[in-house]
């Protein structure tokens, strides 16, 4: 780590041990969102890390911003979840949207006064996004050119407490061509909240269906070009993924951490149970798995950084991450026993958030049918 990353780990450390980790048992028993939480994460300059400096940002790499996930995600998944996704939303307004668009919505997101949310899933469009049926129709309403919205999202991350929402909906045909980008507000009218999912983990953080229901659009709030919608989602993924990896290190190292601190402490047949070369073995692998999955984190940020964006390595770089978060979290809960199944530790808390990981943003299956699909384009050229 060069110094900026060293004193950008220091500086969460220090604030997560303070500001997050005492509630975090209670906030994941309650389901507890802190805003304030956000908000001082957001004046520490933690909510807009990667956006540059004229829209609130810090221009910070995606070196940085990984580290400094990472950093978050040892104390609350949650936390670096609702920051991973609403940078995705600043990266796209950033790349996509028009100077109005960014100088309208940015500032607000990169500050944290705000939170931006990602919306493509839909219940019968999930791993095949390209099917989604919520319609934007082409209409003038009140002299005002714009787009009538209807249908619903489901799974939105940070739905119910965002204020911006990046939609994609359908304006053309059927499949990827006729999709395309809407920012839409919290408070627009006909823009309603469905169910908050009852989760397994991720507690801390509200997933919300968005409801949608003759919702007016006006045509300044359109994304780049009609029909780009599909484009403009894959290509947020592709960072999207490997930060999601970020967090998926952070999350093994936490267990990782409690795991080798209680077997040097626990006492089973007169010595520590660490000195048991079965234990040992566990948390060899462990530390391995975690190291080979930072590196292809920090490969995938580096290829970013330096404009050579690899989409095979961010996806590479999710999938091994978070099948080693969920393999780590779970070998944690097994070390520490019957009190690593119970609230006492907080290990079994990390074990239900890394489930998911190898859920969101596309699931490790779609990982492998991304990095087969680049493959093959690779072999054909030859
Ligand atoms: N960047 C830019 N363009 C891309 C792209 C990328 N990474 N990937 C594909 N495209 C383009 C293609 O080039 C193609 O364009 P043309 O038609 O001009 O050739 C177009 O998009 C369609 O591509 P495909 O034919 O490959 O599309 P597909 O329907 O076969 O789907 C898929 C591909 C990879 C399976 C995709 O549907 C996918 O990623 N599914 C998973 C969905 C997903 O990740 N959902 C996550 C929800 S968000 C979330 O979880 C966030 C959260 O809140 C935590």
């Amino acid at each position: 780590m060069n110094e900026i990353q060293l004193e950008l780990k220091n500086q969460l450390q220090k604030f997560c041990l303070q500001k997050i980790e005492p509630h975090m048992e209670h906030d994941d028993e309650t389901e507890t969102f802190r805003m304030d939480i956000f908000n001082e994460l957001g004046e520490l300059g933690f909510t807009g890390m990667t956006l540059p400096e004229e829209f609130g940002g810090v221009g910070l790499s995606y070196q940085d911003f990984s580290i400094a996930l990472c950093e978050i995600a040892k104390y609350s998944v949650s936390y670096a979840v609702t920051i991973s996704v609403s940078s995705m939303v600043q990266a796209i307004l950033n790349e996509f949207g028009s100077v109005v668009q960014k100088k309208q919505y940015l500032p607000a997101l990169s500050s944290g006064i705000e939170i931006g949310a990602f919306c493509l899933s839909e219940s019968g469009a999930g791993s095949d996004a390209a099917s989604l049926i919520t319609s934007a129709k082409k209409t003038t309403q009140d002299g005002t050119e714009g787009y009538l919205l209807n249908g619903s999202k489901i799974w939105i991350t940070s739905g119910g407490i965002a204020k911006t929402y990046i939609v994609m909906a359908r304006t053309g045909a059927a499949g990827s061509s006729g999709v395309s980008a809407f920012i839409v507000r919290d408070g627009t009218p006909g823009f309603s909240f469905g169910k908050k999912e009852k989760k397994m983990g991720w507690r801390v953080s509200p997933t919300r269906e968005l409801l949608f229901h003759n919702c007016f659009i006006p045509a300044e709030n359109l994304l780049a070009n009609e029909g780009d919608g599909f484009k403009i989602a894959m290509a947020a993924l592709d960072k999207g993924r490997f930060t999601i990896g970020a967090i998926a290190v952070g999350c093994a190292e936490r267990a990782l951490d409690e795991s080798v601190r209680y077997a040097l402490s626990r006492q089973q047949f007169k010595q520590p149970i660490f000195d048991f070369q079965g234990l040992q073995f566990m948390m060899a692998d462990m530390a391995l798995e975690i190291e080979c999955s930072r590196l292809l984190v920090l490969q995938a940020a580096k290829d970013y950084d330096s404009g050579t964006p690899n989409a095979k390595l961010a996806c590479m770089a999710k999938l091994k991450a978070t099948d080693t978060a969920m393999r780590v979290t779970t070998d944690a809960v097994q070390i520490l026993g019957g009190v690593g199944y119970t609230k006492e530790y907080p290990v079994e808390r990390f074990m239900r958030d890394a489930k998911v990981l190898q859920i969101v943003e596309g699931t490790n299956q779609i990982q492998r049918v991304v990095i087969a699909r680049l493959l093959k384009k690779e072999y054909s050229k030859h």
